[in-house]
């Protein structure tokens, strides 16, 4: 029997490679402008499933191309970049990779509120250019995280396992803003549940782990900076388009808040202009929420699971558009 093809446009391991191939006609792809790589579109043709991260948009164009498509089994717990309702109308099943890269997540989320309350990366850039000379003081001093105020906004599993890092490990008061209320996590670490504008206002470290919807698109702007303490430390571990990145500049120039951990951008990689990584009062990093070789490996065997289950008519383990599967 003819094997389906499947398009590898991800990091899968060797075994994860050889695994699919068992069961699948593999072509894999490894440019960093596969919308427009015509040997893709070629191959999209007879595809029946994709297997992929977050860097390539799935475009309706893209679609067209691939009448056969299945399946897509996305690297990533994000989707953003995937069209969801056509997706569904097509009866494309779309799958991620949720839970594997919480906790992992979470300590990137942690680290971007330790790195910037401590000022980590200034200040350890002020020694790699010699300026260390005598004592530190006051101009060097950070400020505390244990005892702080940590408002998330969004409280999912990553939301959640951040907050349980303050509460659990720092001491912090939980604050929450979510659609929905999260009693269990109420009980657990004494969160408090907040319209937006008020766990603004109260936070010392403001951290947004909300997915990017047409909703949440550009949630942080000027005026939400606004209702900021000068002294609050933003963290967005999100999407960059959550957050009005202008508004994000012209607040960390204006001492409207002190400082910024970013792990994501409006526009990723960040374009070589950006203000953004050489400002003192901001930690920027390349987008590693979940960058680590254990937890992507894991990624990557969700996604080889999840293409498999669906190219082969049983249900995946992470499905995001269930009326697709229902459907089918
Ligand atoms: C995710 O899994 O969504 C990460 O942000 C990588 O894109």
């Amino acid at each position: 029997m003819n094997k389906k093809p499947v398009l590898v446009y991800g990091r899968l391991t060797d075994d994860q490679l050889a695994a699919l191939s068992r069961d699948f006609e593999l072509t894999r792809f490894s440019g960093t402008d596969l919308a427009n790589d015509p040997a893709f579109h070629e191959a999209l043709k007879d595809a029946h499933g994709l297997v992929g991260g977050a860097s390539l948009s799935v475009t309706s164009e893209l679609l067209n191309m691939a009448p056969k498509l299945e399946a897509i089994a996305s690297i990533s717990v994000g989707v953003d970049n995937y069209p969801i309702d056509e997706l569904t109308r097509r009866g494309i099943l779309l799958c991620n990779t949720p839970d594997v890269l919480t906790e992992t997540t979470a300590d990137t989320g942690f680290l971007l509120i330790m790195a910037t309350a401590r000022r980590a990366v200034e200040l350890a850039e002020f020694i790699k250019r010699g300026d260390w000379k005598t004592s530190i003081n006051e101009a060097q001093f950070g400020s505390d995280v244990h005892g702080k105020t940590l408002g998330m906004v969004g409280f999912g599993r990553i939301g959640a396992a951040i907050a349980r890092r303050g509460a659990l490990g720092f001491g912090m008061k939980i604050l929450y803003s979510n659609a929905s209320p999260k009693p269990e996590l109420e009980t657990e670490l004494g969160a408090e549940r907040r319209e937006l504008d008020a766990l603004l206002a109260e936070a010392d470290f403001v951290c947004v782990t909300v997915p990017l919807t047409e909703d949440t698109e550009k949630l942080i702007g000027a005026r939400e900076f606004s209702l900021m303490k000068p002294s609050a430390i933003f963290v967005n571990i999100a999407r960059g388009k959550v957050v009005d990145e202008p508004a994000l500049i012209a607040a960390l120039k204006n001492g409207e808040i002190r400082a910024a951990g970013l792990d994501v951008f409006e526009q990723e990689p960040l374009p070589k202009d950006s203000p953004l990584p050489h400002m003192n009062n901001v930690v920027a990093l390349p987008h590693i929420g979940s960058a680590t070789t254990e937890t992507r490996n894991a990624m990557a065997q969700r996604a080889v699971d999840n293409i498999t289950l669906a190219l082969k008519g049983q249900r995946p383990i992470n499905l995001v558009n269930e009326d697709a599967w229902r459907n089918t």
